[in-house]
């Protein structure tokens, strides 16, 4: 009885009851066991009705037939519990109380004296696994009342003495104890099974949230080695660039009349170092210590002033900003200067994604990340998005996929974020465009942000 019953608080519908039709793992785990059982409940199940087909009367034909469509039920249950997720538990119940009543019909002379009375405990029982209390008790007096029906055509022939109406009472009440001892148990094991689902459904998450975490300071470790290295190179890059600028500008002023050619030549050297220079120093300001100021501010001011900008030296296609800003978002601490430059770049980058044009749709809501409370904000284009083999890459300093990029706008906005102890994502693609969020903690919600992680990749 007790594999019998674990087999069924395992099944999918049951389970499926408490999941509300998600399959978690802990489900496929159960329904892989269950299928496992399977072989033995069969075997059982054969042995059990086996037994019964012996017994007497052995040649009454219609009651072989009816232990045969008991067994072949019991058997196709399962696959009759997937096929009506809902209306499958009603169906076996009653089925199993027609067959139950027409088989006490054929093995006994009177059906209400018959000694197969007992495979009313198998309605009784499959009600207490499928259904709560009350449904049991229902199930059961819907079962004793069938059981009862043969009461009048006993009555028709028979006197009804009171021993015999004690002994219908006793089996009537045990049907009922049977009904409820099971229900018990099931719902003791169903509030058991749903508790390891939702354990294990927590588990899932941590885990997610933990590999999310690995890839971040994997991220994290790879900006700061590459940071150290690079920002020692591009310093002493910058002296002899200083050195040729200068060099050519006086080469220039020198040969401006007498040599024309070496002039213009002089002059592209000089504004060939120009940008050389601009990108040294664009990269230095990533790889330099940040000193972050931080003060209470609305990261609404904030966003609000880098979309001006972005806007403001835009020669591209038409771009719509969209715009959701909660309203009772409180002020977070951070760097005005350093958080612009974030959102500057987030938004220079979708305005560029957005060849055609298009809508950079940008919301900021307080939310809670990992039981820490903040702002998230989120910049959210209708361009092409983000290539599945870039997603991990884009925030490594010199990955890009533009023409003039650089590849530092997302490398900075990283480290950044990681100075305010925020968290910067690139989400699930959802169809179409990039979304980035940024999370910024509320005051005394993390640590008070600090330049730790910008001294590890200092070069100056
Ligand atoms: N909104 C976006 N939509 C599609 N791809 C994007 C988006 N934002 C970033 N990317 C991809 O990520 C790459 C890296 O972006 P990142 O801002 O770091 O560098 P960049 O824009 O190429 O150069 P720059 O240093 O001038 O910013 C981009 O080249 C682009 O391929
Ligand atoms: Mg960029």
């Amino acid at each position: 009885m007790r594999t019998f019953l674990q087999e069924k608080l395992a099944s999918p519908a049951f389970i499926g009851e408490a999941a509300s039709g998600k399959r978690a793992p802990l489900l496929h785990f159960m329904t892989l066991r269950e299928r496992e059982q399977f072989s033995w409940m069969d075997l059982l199940w054969l042995a059990f009705l086996a037994g019964l087909a012996i017994l007497p009367p052995i040649e009454e034909i219609h009651k072989q037939f009816i232990l045969l469509a008991i067994g072949v039920l019991q058997l196709l249950e399962g696959r009759l519990l997937a096929y009506f997720p809902t209306r499958g538990r009603y169906y076996a119940v009653f089925l199993k109380i027609l067959l139950a009543t027409l088989l006490i019909d054929h093995t006994g002379e009177v059906a209400i004296t018959s000694s197969y009375y007992p495979i009313y405990y198998l309605p009784v029982v499959t009600a207490a696994i499928y259904f709560g209390p009350w449904g049991t008790l229902v199930w059961t007096a819907i079962a004793s009342a069938a059981y009862c029906s043969y009461l009048y055509p006993a009555i028709q022939q028979y006197e009804l003495t009171t021993s015999a109406i004690t002994e219908l009472t006793i089996r009537i009440l045990f049907f009922f104890l049977a009904g409820v001892i099971v229900n018990r148990f099931a719902v003791e094991n169903r509030r058991q099974t749903r508790r390891y689902q939702v354990l294990a459904e927590e588990l899932e998450k941590t885990n997610r949230r933990l590999e999310q975490i690995q890839a971040e300071a994997r991220r994290s470790e790879r900006l700061a080695a590459l940071g150290q290295l690079s920002a020692g190179l591009a310093h002493e890059i910058r002296n002899p660039l200083g050195v040729i600028k200068g060099s050519a500008e006086m080469l220039q002023q020198k040969l401006h009349d007498s040599n024309p050619l070496a002039s213009e030549l002089a002059n592209y050297i000089s504004s060939e170092v120009n940008r050389l220079s601009a990108l040294v120093t664009r990269f230095l300001d990533f790889a330099r210590p940040q000193h972050l100021e931080t003060a209470m501010h609305s990261v609404a001011d904030v966003v609000e002033r880098a979309l001006k900008a972005v806007a403001a030296q835009w020669t591209g296609p038409a771009i719509d900003v969209e715009r959701k800003y909660e309203s009772d978002v409180p002020p977070v601490p951070l760097d005005e200067n350093f958080c612009e430059q974030v959102f500057i770049n987030l938004a220079q980058n979708a305005y560029e994604a957005m060849t055609d044009g298009g809508i950079l749709r940008v919301s900021i809501r307080g939310v809670e990340q990992d039981r820490v409370r903040g702002v998230e904000v989120q910049f959210s284009d209708t361009g092409p998005g983000v290539p599945e083999e870039l997603r991990e890459q884009i925030f490594n300093p010199f990955v890009t996929s533009k023409k003039s990029g650089v590849g530092l706008g997302l490398a900075i906005v990283s480290k950044i974020v990681d100075d305010h102890h925020g968290a910067l994502r690139l989400e699930a693609s959802s169809g179409q465009g990039a979304c980035f969020s940024v999370f910024l903690p509320e005051a005394g919600s993390a640590a008070e942000p600090s330049p730790s992680r910008a001294v590890e990749i200092s070069g100056e």
